[in-house]
């Protein structure tokens, strides 16, 4: 059984959605959740599916409690869905290949620092893009430069508004994340 440990910040959508997928699969399960923000209503989706959940302040990240926990609790695996801080370097030189993030567009274009969000989808939508969608990558020490492991595309048609956007992205990443960390394991 591959242990799975989610790191998110925001609504955590793509948490709930990875915890559903897993809840009765034969070779891994979530079983851990990590938040670098108190009220993030990811908090709220976890507790529905029985998920430990553990709030890491910022000096935590860095001075080896979080990875402590994540020995502990024997994490395999690390994916990050939305989490906006950068992954500290000892917990990536702990898990080599083993933390996977997503992110909502077809990197490399409009990823790095400050890009998440809405923020993604205005700039994608501004600078008049005929299409967008979602990268699934490989964590390393810089933000969204991690190696691709699959990218999926959605068309943007005149009208479509950040929105719009957002909600094609919504879709392709519940249809899409689950399918590839369980091919992942
Ligand atoms: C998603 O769009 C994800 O790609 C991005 O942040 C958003 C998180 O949404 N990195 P949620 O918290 O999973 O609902």
């Amino acid at each position: 059984m591959t242990n799975i440990a989610i790191f998110a910040s925001g609504s955590g959508s793509n948490a709930e959605n990875l915890a559903r997928h897993f809840e009765k699969h034969p070779k891994a399960r979530i079983t851990l959740m990590v938040s670098d923000r108190k009220d993030a209503f990811v908090f709220e989706r976890m507790r529905n599916h029985h998920i430990p959940s553990n709030y890491i302040r910022r000096e935590e990240f860095e001075n080896g409690t979080l990875l402590k926990l994540l020995k502990d609790q024997k994490i395999d695996m690390i994916v990050l869905a939305g989490f906006l801080k950068l992954v500290p370097e000892a917990i990536i030189n702990a898990y080599p290949g083993k933390i996977i993030n997503i992110h909502p567009a077809l990197l490399p274009k409009f990823g790095g620092k400050g890009m998440y969000g809405k923020h993604v989808h205005d700039a994608v939508v501004k600078a008049g893009e005929s299409k967008t969608g979602i990268t699934i990558h490989y964590v390393n020490n810089n933000f969204d430069e991690g190696e691709i492991i699959a990218q999926f595309e959605t068309t943007i048609i005149p009208g479509d508004t950040a929105d719009t956007v957002a909600s094609k992205i919504h879709e392709l990443e519940m249809k899409w994340f689950p399918v590839i960390v369980e091919r992942l394991l």
